[in-house]
């Protein structure tokens, strides 16, 4: 079972942070998520909200901002410690020469940031990165049907934060790969028929003893978690 790092190791350094990430390949991470959304002049970066207040000393919407802008904004000022907002380019130079994935998660599900897509695509061309490396998911579906039909070759996954009827039908209509659950939105039964069509299952955010204890016993494909030594001690 795959660990991958949410947000970068979130629960010891300033989330979706280059430290964070650093931290989730040190610790053997196999995979790092983080959140993509775009700038008022079209960059990607990564940050989880839509707004700026929970994890920085700014204020207001990031899409309100450029690039130049947001980068005056201390992403480490919960942790006292100084941090800029990455970029995607960023994250894709710090994992080139390594061999752990990366999930990203667009953030497509509040505001739909037109073109996203293939800005993050271009973005991924250009680093060079093998598309085997690369997996996509997003609350937004239509953001991962987007996705496939520009590159195919490249995984998506749908976010489930609730139950969906015939998930296996829903993912053939989208041209989805995989589902990417919240942990407790999704039932035994549900892992069972989707691992019967070889769909992977990577549920979130896998916090406490007995939720690891199921997803072993489900043989998930990953799991995403804060901590990966709280993981690799636990599994
Ligand atoms: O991708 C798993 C998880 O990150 C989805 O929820 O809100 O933490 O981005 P959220
Ligand atoms: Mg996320």
């Amino acid at each position: 079972m795959k660990r991958f790092a949410h947000r970068g190791v979130m629960a010891l350094r300033p989330e979706n942070t280059m430290s964070a990430f650093r931290l989730a390949l040190d610790t053997g991470a196999d995979g790092i998520e983080t959140d993509v959304h775009l700038t008022k002049d079209g960059e990607l970066v990564l940050i989880h909200d839509e707004t700026l207040e929970r994890t920085t000393d700014g204020s207001g919407m990031v899409s309100s901002y450029t690039l130049n802008e947001l980068r005056r904004f201390n992403a480490g000022v919960r942790y006292s410690q100084q941090e800029v907002i990455p970029t995607l380019q960023e994250l894709l130079e710090l994992v080139r020469d390594e061999s752990i994935r990366l999930n990203l998660e667009v953030k497509t599900d509040v505001l739909r940031y037109e073109g996203i897509e293939s800005r993050i695509i271009d973005t991924i061309e250009v680093a060079g990165i093998d598309p085997s490396r690369i997996l996509f998911s997003s609350f937004n579906h239509e953001t991962i049907h987007r996705l496939k039909q520009m590159r195919p070759d490249i995984e998506g996954a749908i976010l489930l934060a609730q139950p969906l009827y015939d998930l296996v039908g829903y993912l053939k209509f989208v041209g989805a790969d995989s589902v990417h659950p919240h942990i407790n939105r999704i039932t035994d039964q549900e892992i069972e028929c989707l691992k019967q069509h070889d769909i992977p299952v990577r549920p979130y955010t896998i916090k406490t003893a007995s939720e690891m204890k199921r997803c072993l016993a489900l043989q998930v494909d990953a799991i995403f978690v804060n901590d990966i030594e709280w993981a690799s001690k636990t599994s």
